[in-house]
């Protein structure tokens, strides 16, 4: 195997790939899933949790995976296949891969649904610029939608084909241009909306929120959360990095400081989200806590209501957040496809693409299912969809980091970690090796273990 390129493609230079590693981290997650997860999960301490892991476990694993990727260029099964025989370890590490498929298919398969809902009020909008009726009560706009499995249906199915589009076309093509003004274009506002929240004279109180911890709020489950959404927000644990690090070119290109770059990056957006919406909702008198799923979907357009041109900002945010889903949907389908291509044949790239995309359209319908017809039924007290999320993001992906973790830091030869990592200086480099092998396992275990004791 020609180890320069992979047979997948490559991004054409650095700029590229930050671009699709950042368009596949910044997303739901980051605007949609961490305002409503810190206010489900008390606040501040929820936080501060969350950048402790992002610190201290995700950016080490995240230049792990792509780490990984580029010296394997395979789809992450084949390339842990080729790094275990050339190491001579054991070939269970090859279930990491395994691992990483089947939580990038649970995923993507709610992550549509919800994407669609962003699609189906981009549409409301759009309705209303050209005079349809605005969203005056947006908790019954928002409970209507939830009710009704054919519009469900309809939005996760749209996306899911937007999705494979761009897969099966080769993740290169499309997406640069998507991430290259799109993603600045949400990031500015997102500024707008901050702006706003300043004006409502609620961002101290919000602040406070969203960084003041209570630690008597805090429990194992508190901890599990705020690891799964890291694991998440970063695309971490899945190999999606490490898919994304296989179209990497090698020369010039430092590994360390892109998955700074990402890793900042994704944070700053999470927070700009966190104090965007925190200060709409107090101002309209909303509870902070316990806000759910929801959370976006019944606070903002309150705002839009009342913004002079809101119609318009309301249009161009959530029309912009599903493009930022539309990067992070493709980046949760690349590893699927990419493997399925190596199995199968190179040419059939369009085929593999829509087979993973219908799979993950089938069984998003269970979520779809499970907010209205299936709602009363129960899987350990929690709905399909929260049981699948819950599944995916909190136990697989962590669980998926920690061997990651584990691979680089005990079971991969030093040579190859040190021939990908030549920028980084001794120290720093025998630093992130330790973080490797002691304490992002140890953290992880810590707390997976604090929420189910
Ligand atoms: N990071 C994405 C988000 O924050 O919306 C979601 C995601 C994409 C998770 C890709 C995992 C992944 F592999």
């Amino acid at each position: 195997m020609d180890k320069t390129t992979s047979i997948h493609g490559m991004w054409s230079s650095r700029l590229t790939f930050i671009l699709a590693a950042t368009g596949s981290a910044v997303g739901l997650g980051n605007i949609w899933r961490f305002p409503y997860m810190t206010s489900d999960n008390g606040g501040g301490a929820f936080v501060l949790v969350y950048l402790g892991c992002i610190a201290m476990v995700g950016l080490p694993i995240l230049m792990a995976e792509v780490l990984i990727g580029r010296h394997g260029r395979m789809s992450p099964i084949n390339t842990l296949r080729g790094l275990v025989r050339d190491s001579g370890v054991g070939k269970a590490w090859v279930g990491i891969g395994w691992i990483g498929i089947i939580a990038g298919i649970l995923i993507l398969s709610f992550y549509s649904v919800v994407a669609g809902w962003t699609l189906h009020y981009a549409w409301l909008y759009l309705k209303q610029l050209f005079g349809g009726a605005g969203i005056t009560d947006p908790a019954a706009t928002f409970t209507a939608l939830l009710a009704s499995p054919l519009e469900l249906t309809f939005w996760h199915g749209l996306f899911m084909l937007l999705t494979v589009v761009v897969v099966a076309m080769g993740v290169e093509k499309g997406l640069e241009r998507a991430v290259r003004f799109l993603m600045p274009a949400l990031f500015l506002l997102l500024l707008v909306l901050v702006g706003y929240g300043m004006s409502t004279g609620y961002m101290g109180q919000s602040l406070t929120f969203l960084f003041r911890p209570d630690w008597s709020e805090i429990d194992g489950n508190v901890f599990l959360r705020a690891m799964g959404q890291a694991f998440f927000s970063l695309s971490l644990g899945m190999c999606t990095m490490m898919t994304y690090g296989a179209y990497l070119p090698r020369e010039g290109i430092s590994i360390p400081r892109v998955g700074i770059a990402v890793a900042l990056t994704d944070t700053t957006v999470a927070l700009l989200a966190g104090m965007a919406i925190f200060p709409i909702v107090l101002s309209f008198g909303l509870e902070p806590a316990g806000g759910g799923p929801g959370l976006i979907f019944t606070s903002l357009p309150l705002a839009f209501e009342a913004m002079s041109v809101g119609v318009v900002y309301g249009l161009l945010f959530f029309g912009l957040l599903a493009v930022a889903a539309w990067t992070s949907s493709i980046s949760l389908l690349e590893p699927a496809t990419a493997f399925m291509v190596e199995k199968f044949g190179i040419r059939r790239r369009k085929l593999a693409a829509l087979a993973m995309a219908g799979l993950c359209w089938l069984l998003g319908l269970l979520s779809v299912l499970s907010l209205n017809v299936w709602s009363e039924v129960r899987i350990f007290d929690r709905s399909i969809m929260d049981f699948i999320e819950l599944v995916a993001n909190d136990l697989m992906l962590p669980l998926g980091g920690l061997l990651i973790a584990l691979f680089t830091g005990w079971a991969l030869n030093l040579t190859i970690l040190r021939e990908q990592l030549s920028e980084m200086p001794d120290g720093l480099f025998t630093a992130w090796r330790w973080l490797l092998r002691i304490v992002a396992p140890l953290l992880v275990l810590a707390v997976l273990a604090s929420a189910v004791l």
